[in-house]
């Protein structure tokens, strides 16, 4: 089998994180959501993975270079325009030759990976299989309507869902999806839908089989989801310490400290990770928080919460909680009068004051 991992798109804003970028590089727990999806392939015995790019090849292609890293073999793939989900298929056509695949949406994440799902796939020669979860917003997604458990409607992002169920972005197909992504029309938003195609198939009665599963994030470019996704992983964390701790440092229950950081005079109390050449001064870190590479903390109390790389919080005396702080963001105290906030906020972004 091989892997196909869809990394194209245009190249959003992902709210409320404000810098342009690949959302399928965004960190959750200190790991780009792409890697866990590149780990999860190599993890059911798959290590010829094509990934399809467009906007944002060149930041793709330089943090996941030739997969080598990971142990997979990484072909890119180029879709001129983000045309769908079935059209990302077609592109990758001559990639795939023939065989059975893994396709996986560079912006999801499974928690607890695919590995047994893969296998299921690969024991029984199902013409196709599909990941589904309950969710409380089914219009966001495609939504699956199945009779006695066997699929039957597959709609995409419909007003009235029929069901709570969603498509997740990990699919599995021999090559009949070839066939059905030529057979379909553009949607009205314009792409030619995996959905589509996989309705298709279950109208030509191929054998489509459906799993619920349960720990799947997508993002939907909302803070909570955000969090929710950090803390479910940080939640797998192992303790392991590559920095340096300085005597006076109190860790407690899982921490993960990255090469290169340095905590010094503080508590981290864990599930936590501190990035790499990050430093942490007099301060608290408390559970479910992960700080990325290269920032700064002095003097300040955070938990519940990211914060992306180079930025620097200092002197805060006010805990900082639930919140998601992009890069190179500066948080301090000023002594500049009058006393007063002093903002410079990007597009989308939140304060809360108390
Ligand atoms: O995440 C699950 C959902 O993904 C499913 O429930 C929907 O049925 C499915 O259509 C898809 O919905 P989205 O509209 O959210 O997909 P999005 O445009 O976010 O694209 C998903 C990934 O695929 C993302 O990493 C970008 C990449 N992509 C997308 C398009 C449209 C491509 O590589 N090429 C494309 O043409």
């Amino acid at each position: 089998m091989k892997g196909l991992i869809l990394s194209g798109g245009k190249g959003t804003r992902l709210r409320p994180i404000t810098h342009t970028r690949a959302k399928q590089l965004v960190p959750v727990a200190n790991k780009p959501v792409l890697f866990y999806g590149i780990e999860a392939i190599r993890d059911s015995g798959i290590t010829d993975i094509g990934i399809v790019v467009g906007d944002t090849k060149d930041e793709i292609i330089d943090a996941v270079g030739d997969g080598s890293y990971f142990g997979v073999k990484v072909t890119y793939i180029e879709q001129e325009a983000p045309l769908g989900l079935a059209h990302a298929v077609l592109v990758a056509e001559d990639f795939l030759a023939g065989n059975p695949f893994v396709m996986y949406l560079g912006d999801n994440l499974i928690i607890n990976g695919i590995s047994p799902l893969v296998e299921e796939f690969r024991r029984n020669q199902y013409n196709a299989q599909i990941l589904l979860a309950h969710v409380p917003n089914p219009s966001q997604f495609g939504v699956a309507e199945l009779v006695e458990g066997k699929v039957v409607r597959l709609e995409e992002k419909p007003a009235e869902p029929k069901s709570d169920l969603a498509l997740v972005g990990v699919y599995m197909f021999d090559s009949n999806v070839f066939k059905a992504a030529k057979s379909i029309k553009p949607s009205d938003r314009n792409e030619l839908e995996i959905t589509d195609s996989i309705q298709w198939l279950v109208d030509q009665d191929f054998n489509v089989q459906s799993f619920v599963v349960e720990g799947w994030w997508k993002d939907t470019g909302k803070l909570e989801d955000m969090l929710e996704a950090n803390r479910m992983i940080l939640d797998t964390f192992e303790t392991r310490i590559e920095g340096k701790i300085c005597p006076r440092s109190l860790l407690e229950f899982k921490v993960v400290i990255q090469e290169g950081a340095e905590v010094e005079n503080s508590t981290i109390r864990g599930p936590a990770v501190i990035g790499k050449y990050s430093k942490v001064i007099d301060s608290y870190v408390g559970p479910f928080t992960s700080i990325y590479h290269n920032t700064v903390l002095e003097n300040c109390e955070i938990q519940h919460s990211i914060v992306l790389e180079r930025s620097r919080i200092a002197n805060i005396e006010t805990p900082i909680v639930d919140s998601l702080i992009g890069r190179n963001v500066e948080v301090t105290k000023s002594r500049l009068k009058p006393k007063a906030y002093r903002f410079m906020m990007g597009d989308s972004s939140k304060a809360g004051i108390f």
